[in-house]
């Protein structure tokens, strides 16, 4: 815990009327519900507990690490046992129906648990609590949720919390967009070695099939000074690795410029430095020439194509055609000969012909992706493509979406192939899922690698000899 603040917290007076301003405020809930949560557990004679559930991007996984801060910091102790927990938060995702979907089955799971256990806390938040006819619902039809806040409040959870300990209402709290940006919470990583770091909120592109702009707000960027000192306080805490983080992050604002990174590669102790997401029509020759001639930012770029055909891209409102996304492909490649390539892919956009989705299989052949994450088109309320015509039928977006995955895994099986026999540096991330005498570590074009090795490994950078690809994965053997 940042000694700063919690010398603020220890020095609010919990008898004084509540600090107006920010960070202020949170810092007296924090400090009262630390007394709340105290005597509940001395009652109990046990620690209570909280789960922090996340769905979607890394965004809301980066969010998801700020409330687990806040809620370690009032007395909660983390646990992944949504039955028995005391404090159950749901931070949510709604790009696509099927997220939204999973969260209400989970959320009719709880709800039994809920009947047991009456004194347990359930809160939702994230981009799903900013479509009012979620909040309608869950006010109607789900009583039994007690807090309910949105994407741009999140650091009032100990507020939040508070009036829930000390009221019986369904405490709900939405913002339509950021009033004001309270930074200096604490916050909990998953990871000690690698971290997210926000550098900008929101987006302004509005591509007409997508809802983030609408629960996300207008795009806002957080100043370079801000993100560097945070970069350089995370480093001295043991950080190797950052994440930028961002809907757009070389979008409008251009907060990711080559300068911006260039600055945070000089940080010292910091070894390596990753980006996401890029928009094509924005990725400028400065910033893959920053890629290239920085050992530190990794060589690896995620680059959305979203659908092959310019037709649809004009429709999506990507403000780039088909032949200008590939020509951007060739410079990347040109200017950094063994970086990796990975995309995401829309089938089923309204009004998809046959002859589009075949040159969205054109571009992957040709773009020779190392991955990518391939979706169904899904129908989001408010956004300009679900009044689209043609929306295409079930079966036929079906029969795409499964040509388009044989397509990404033959083109990727054998481009992802080149690295084999190689000696690449690895940063080891975790014991293997599957073999506990091995470990699994990122190389720095994204691709994992398990290889033997034990968790005193975890959180340094090794290299490794990969010895077999597997498909989207390798097996290695660590060099000494
Ligand atoms: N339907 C399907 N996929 C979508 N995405 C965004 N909106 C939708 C939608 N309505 C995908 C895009 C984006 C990724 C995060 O999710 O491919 O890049
Ligand atoms: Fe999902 Fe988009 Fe929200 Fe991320 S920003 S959690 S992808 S809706």
């Amino acid at each position: 815990m940042d000694t700063t603040i919690e010398n603020m917290i220890n020095s609010i007076d919990l008898s004084a009327p509540v600090p107006e301003y920010e960070p202020m405020r949170q810092y007296y809930y924090l400090k009262a519900c630390r007394k709340i949560v105290k005597e509940k557990s001395e009652a109990l004679n046990r620690p209570l507990t909280a789960v922090v559930s996340t769905f979607g991007c890394q965004m809301n996984a980066r969010d998801s690490e700020k409330l687990l801060g806040i809620l370690k910091d009032i007395g909660y102790q983390e646990s992944d046992d949504e039955e028995n927990a005391d404090f159950v938060i749901y931070n949510t995702c709604t790009v696509r129906e099927n997220a939204n979907l999973r969260v209400y089955g989970r959320l009719g799971q709880l709800k039994k648990v809920k009947r047991a256990n009456g004194e347990m806390i359930i809160a939702m938040c994230g981009c799903m609590m900013q479509e009012p006819e979620v909040v309608e619902k869950i006010k109607t039809s789900y009583k039994f949720v007690d807090i309910v806040f949105g994407t741009f409040n999140i650091f009032k959870l100990a507020e939040l919390m508070y009036m829930c300990f000390t009221g019986d209402e369904q405490v709900i709290d939405i913002w339509d967009s950021t009033k004001e940006v309270v930074e200096e919470l604490p916050t909990s990583r998953k990871y000690p070695f690698k971290s997210g770091v926000n550098i900008m909120f929101g987006c302004n592109n509005f591509c007409t099939y997508c809802i983030v702009p609408y629960v996300r707000g207008r795009e806002k960027s957080r100043e370079p000074k801000e993100i560097i000192r945070e970069i350089e306080r995370l480093v001295s805490d043991g950080v190797k690795e950052v994440m930028l983080l961002g809907q757009n992050v070389n979008s409008y604002g251009k907060t990711l410029d080559d300068k911006l990174l260039r600055e945070i590669a000089k940080i010292d102790g910091l070894e390596r430095i990753r980006f996401m997401t890029p928009h094509p029509k924005d990725l400028s020759d400065e910033l893959i020439e920053a890629i290239r001639d920085n050992s530190k930012i990794c060589n690896h770029i995620h680059l959305p194509l979203q659908s092959g055909s310019s037709r649809l891209l004009k429709l999506m409102n990507r403000q780039y055609t088909k032949e200008h996304y590939l020509e951007l492909v060739d410079k990347i490649r040109n200017t950094i000969p063994d970086i990796s390539i990975t995309t995401d892919i829309i089938v089923g956009f309204p009004g998809e012909t046959e002859e589009d989705f075949e040159d969205t299989l054109d571009v992957v052949r040709k773009a020779k992706y190392d991955s990518a994450y391939t979706f169904i088109y899904s129908k989001r309320t408010g956004t300009p493509a679900a009044k689209m015509d043609g929306q295409v039928s079930e079966d036929i977006v079906k029969d795409r979406f499964n040509r388009l995955l044989a397509t990404v895994s033959e083109v990727s099986h054998e481009h992802i192939k080149r690295y084999e026999g190689m000696d690449m540096d690895v940063l080891v991330e975790d014991i293997d899922d599957h073999d506990n005498t091995f470990v699994t570590g990122r190389m720095t074009n994204n691709i994992l690698v398990h290889f033997k090795g034990d968790k005193e490994l975890i959180g340094s950078i090794v290299n490794v000899h990969l010895d077999e690809c597997k498909g989207f994965y390798y097996m290695g053997t660590k060099n000494d």
